[in-house]
């Protein structure tokens, strides 16, 4: 399907970003309070690269911003974003450069790759989710946040009761920056037990 340019593709080509994806980012984090200057962030299907250019300005030099993809990004970055090209079904700590220290943030926006059966594409994105939970158990630290690309549907329900054995507070956000005829949709887990 053809998709519309539309005014956040404008302003993404304006303001520097890779991807449009960036405003959904912005958005959930002006509303939630999400990212900080020195935090440490893991993006998990960090490219192109929008999120990594959102996240790493708002973390500031004194921060981290560690990405991992299984394709590579092809952007200039500044100095506290690192880059990992790997499958998330194989990464462990030991992989990361994170010093002993925990994430305070996990951001993904990570889709399967989709076959058009929407009930088939919604198991395939619980699988990455529930993936990300895992990791988010070794890696965020305690009271850290998780923000998941999840699709809406009845999967999205098991993945909700998941979040909310492991963080105090869960809630689903539709940024109007996410196009209104996706499946799409962000859920955001906050004070991890
Ligand atoms: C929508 S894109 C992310 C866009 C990014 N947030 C940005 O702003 O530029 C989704 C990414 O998830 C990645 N991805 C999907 N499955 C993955 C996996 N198992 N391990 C690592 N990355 C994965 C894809 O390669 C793709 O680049």
């Amino acid at each position: 399907m053809k998709k519309i340019k539309d005014h956040y593709y404008h302003q993404a080509k304006k303001e520097g970003y890779v991807a449009r994806s960036a405003y959904k980012l912005e958005e959930i984090d002006k509303k939630h309070q999400l990212l900080r200057k020195g935090y440490f962030v893991l993006d998990l299907g960090c490219s192109p690269g929008s999120w990594l250019q959102y996240a790493s300005k708002k973390v500031g030099p004194k921060g981290l911003v560690q990405g991992v993809d299984l394709q590579p990004v092809k952007l200039s970055l500044p100095s506290q974003v690192k880059v990992l090209q790997a499958d998330i079904f194989d990464l462990t700590a030991k992989d990361l450069d994170m010093d002993g220290k925990p994430f305070d943030v996990i951001i993904s926006d990570m889709a399967p790759k989709t076959s058009g059966i929407r009930s088939a594409d919604a198991q395939r994105s619980l699988a990455l989710n529930q993936q990300v939970l895992d990791l988010a158990g070794d890696l965020l630290r305690p009271q850290g946040s998780l923000l998941v690309k999840a699709f809406q549907g009845a999967p999205l329900d098991e993945l909700r009761s998941t979040f909310r054995v492991s963080f105090s507070k869960v809630k689903l956000c539709k940024p109007k920056s996410s196009r209104a005829e996706s499946v799409e949709i962000f859920l955001l887990g906050q004070g991890k037990n």
